[in-house]
């Protein structure tokens, strides 16, 4: 059969999942189906076939080389906010000194501070910016990416956000899916009136954002401090008769219901996720709701960890993600959050594998296409450095160990 490129004498070929499968839970979590001594090939951006060095097809050119190399899926990072303006790090600073993320966003800072910033930047200014971390977080491994709005917070600067978004959609090879989050916080136009400026996300940013197609989900920040759960429920209603499936930020400050409100809604995902107990792991059982974990930021500010083995002791599957902002994680780089997965989360390094690539997939909606090594999925393919195994990855924290990183069946040149 004709292909494209080969990739052959992998030591291991590692997350090999049957088609159809949408997500990996509970035990299940610890198994990762792997070749070792193997090959894949790509044809037409795709992946046309793998197995052992022993079958392996002839070619003659546009082969790559990967002994001593593990390959395995590019990584899914499905809750991000890479599209903002500037840096926080007068605020990283006041933490270090002691003030707490809510302080600092009840002062005025935090998101309120990026959102100053965001509605002073152009479009191209803003698009100028989120390229170079797109490209970063390629360069890390990371073939799709969920993207959020969130800071602009009036209906022209978040439509403003949205069609960064829509621009990287188109200009980049990364698959990138975008999600509306008004609900990010209250700005100061609506200080002491929540209520007041969730109607203005229902009755004018919803209409408008979905007008033009720009999202693929909808978010809310519901926690302690934040958005209510009454509040909540209200976009989440609008949201749903718009036709968005939502992703919501939950339970990362206090045991505020966001989980529950989440499985209610059909959200597709609950994430962050540091206050879950009992009610919260049973609410989730047998639903469709993707638990995504987001250690980058418990580890920022400090916060508890939330509880993963007793989420994958319950049977519950749970995605990794980087939650990249410039407040609570300024970070896209992937395989340090599979590092604080297994150092911090106390989870094996089968299990991190699985949460950032199927089961993130999942949770922004692409694992029909991305997240495994099956045939037919898009040819996303990370090749690490001669490295001893898979668990070498996560173990060996801080090392750059990805020497290639292929989407749509393509090298891309910028490591
Ligand atoms: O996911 N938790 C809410 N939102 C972001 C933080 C955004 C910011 O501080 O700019 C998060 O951590
Ligand atoms: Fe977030």
């Amino acid at each position: 059969m004709p292909m494209d490129l080969l990739i052959k004498n992998i030591k291991q070929l590692v997350q090999i999942l049957e088609p159809g499968k949408r997500w990996v839970a509970g035990s299940e979590m610890s198994k990762l189906s792997l070749i070792e001594n193997s090959w894949i090939s790509i044809r037409d951006g795709h992946i046309l076939d793998y197995g052992p060095m022993h079958l392996c097809p002839k070619v003659l050119e546009d082969e790559i080389d990967a002994s001593g190399r593990v390959v395995m899926p590019a990584f899914c990072d499905s809750h991000t906010h890479l599209v903002y303006s500037g840096s926080r790090e007068q605020e990283f600073v006041d933490r270090i000194k002691g003030l707490s993320y809510e302080e600092i966003a009840q002062r005025g800072g935090g998101i309120n501070n990026s959102a100053i910033r965001l509605r002073k930047a152009s479009e191209d200014e803003l698009y100028e910016e989120a390229l170079l971390r797109i490209k970063e977080i390629i360069s890390q491994g990371t073939g799709a990416v969920e993207i959020k709005s969130g800071y602009g917070l009036d209906t022209e600067s978040e439509l403003k956000m949205l069609r960064v978004i829509r621009r990287l959609k188109k200009t980049t090879p990364i698959t990138i899916r975008s999600t509306f989050l008004g609900a990010h916080a209250v700005p100061p136009e609506y200080l002491n009136n929540q209520d007041g400026y969730v109607d203005l996300i229902i009755n004018e940013m919803l209409p408008r954002v979905t007008a033009e197609g720009l999202a693929d989900f909808a978010d809310v920040f519901c926690d302690r401090g934040f958005f209510t759960i009454d509040n909540t429920s209200r976009i989440l209603e609008a949201a749903a008769q718009y036709g968005l499936r939502a992703k919501i930020h939950a339970n990362e400050l206090d045991f505020s219901g966001g989980i529950q409100v989440g499985v209610k809604y059909n959200s597709l995902s609950v994430d962050h996720l540091e206050y879950t107990g009992q009610e919260e792991i049973r609410s989730l059982t047998g639903s469709g709701t993707m638990p995504t974990l987001l250690p980058g930021a418990a580890l920022f500010l400090g916060l508890i960890w939330p509880p993963a083995r007793a989420m994958i002791e319950a049977g519950l599957p749970i995605a990794l993600s980087s939650d990249y902002n410039p407040g609570s994680s300024p970070t896209g780089n992937m395989m340090l959050i599979l590092s604080l997965g297994c150092i911090c989360l106390k989870m094996l390094p089968e299990e991190v594998i699985h949460a950032a690539t199927i089961n993130s997939a999942y949770a922004m909606g692409v694992e029909s296409e991305l997240g495994s090594i099956t045939r037919g999925k898009r040819a996303n393919l990370i090749i690490t450095r001669p490295v001893s195994g898979y668990s070498f990855l996560p173990y060996a924290y801080g090392s750059d160990l990805i020497e290639r990183i292929i989407l749509n069946g393509r090298i891309i040149e910028n490591k």
